[in-house]
């Protein structure tokens, strides 16, 4: 394994450790976030309340040791709040930029279907184009702009849920569950205990273990693992079934199919291997496609459906030996 490789890999596996020392359980919702974070990708948070979608945010902050801010979205929000805005100082006699929150490394948009869509496409063209115009005039965010949005199923009614063509700029969608029942009671002992689990953020006892620069490198190194014609083959398969399904309307673009194979270049790594194998994809193709897709009104809107749906399509794709 080459040197870079296995260095990204280290730290991949010192970060995992860093962040599981704030949060308990949600191992698959980790992994899936330093995937997006390290593919230079943005991930999409769905959870009920209270099941640590801002605290996990946080604490990656915290241990990628980037640039943080956080929005939180609200029915009044304009997308001058996002962008930033030129204000006239009358001292100086000219307008100076007051740059909004997107000028940052790693932003949380927290609650991001509750504001309006004009908002919601501000956010998500910045996130698409890593810049954005401000008076006609443009600014480059960060390479490693990444965006976590979150969302609340139930709260779903009577606010603005992504358009479709929206999603697409995510590289995921991951659903945070209740945890376990074990982990449940960790979390109560920890609570019964002077120091509930966000105390450790404050208290420096988790350790920032990656830095801006490492980032670019890191994405760069990820390109390094190994991911055979066929493999990419079988990916590009799974992603145009999804538009010919008989159940579904919209099927997967192909941004998909870059995610899909960036996505499980780094699930290797986090597996400890240098190369990628069919597992890997498989394991990629729910989160990766699972929001992108859209049912026949005929057919139930429902995530368990979907998932069906995907695998449905996982077992007639050929997989590759
Ligand atoms: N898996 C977990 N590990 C550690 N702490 C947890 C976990 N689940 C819940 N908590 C606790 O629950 C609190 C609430 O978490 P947080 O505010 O991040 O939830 P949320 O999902 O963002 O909720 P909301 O949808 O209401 O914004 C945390 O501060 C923490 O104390
Ligand atoms: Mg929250």
């Amino acid at each position: 394994m080459a040197v870079h490789l296995e260095r990204v890999q280290e730290t991949l596996f010192k970060a995992r450790e860093e962040v599981g020392k704030v949060i308990i359980g949600q191992k698959e919702i980790i992994d899936r976030s330093f995937i997006a974070i390290f593919t230079g990708h943005h991930a999409l948070i769905e959870g009920v309340p209270g099941v640590a979608k801002t605290l996990l945010v946080r604490t990656l902050a915290k241990v990628l040791g980037c640039p943080f801010s956080r929005i939180q979205f609200t029915p009044d929000l304009m997308p001058s709040d996002i962008t930033g805005i030129n204000v006239f100082n009358l001292q100086k006699g000219e307008f100076i930029l007051v740059k909004g929150p997107v000028f940052t490394t790693f932003l949380l948009a927290d609650e991001i279907n509750r504001a309006p869509a004009k908002t919601q496409s501000a956010l998500l063209q910045a996130m698409q184009e890593k810049r954005v115009s401000i008076d006609g005039e443009t600014h480059a965010l960060s390479p490693n702009f990444t965006v976590f949005a979150t969302q609340n199923p139930i709260e779903y009614e009577g606010t603005y849920p992504l358009p479709e063509a929206q999603k697409d700029r995510f590289m995921f969608k991951v659903s945070m569950d209740y945890p376990a029942k074990e982990e449940e009671m960790l979390l109560a002992k920890s609570s019964l205990g002077s120091a509930p689990p966000e105390t450790l953020l404050d208290q420096d006892a988790v350790r920032t273990v990656v830095n801006e620069k490492d980032l670019s490198a890191f994405r760069e190194a990820l390109l390094k693992v190994t991911l055979k014609e066929e493999l990419a083959a079988y990916a590009v398969e799974i992603v145009r079934a999804t538009r010919e399904h008989e159940s579904l309307l919209v099927g997967a673009g192909p941004r998909a199919t870059q995610a899909l194979l960036l996505s499980s270049r780094a699930h290797a790594l986090l597996k400890g291997r240098d190369f990628a194998t069919p597992d890997d994809v498989k394991a990629m193709t729910a989160p990766v496609l699972g929001h992108r897709l859209v049912m026949r009104p005929e057919f139930e809107i429902e995530e368990l459906t979907i998932k069906e749906v995907i695998q449905q399509i996982l077992e007639t794709v050929a997989v590759p030996r």
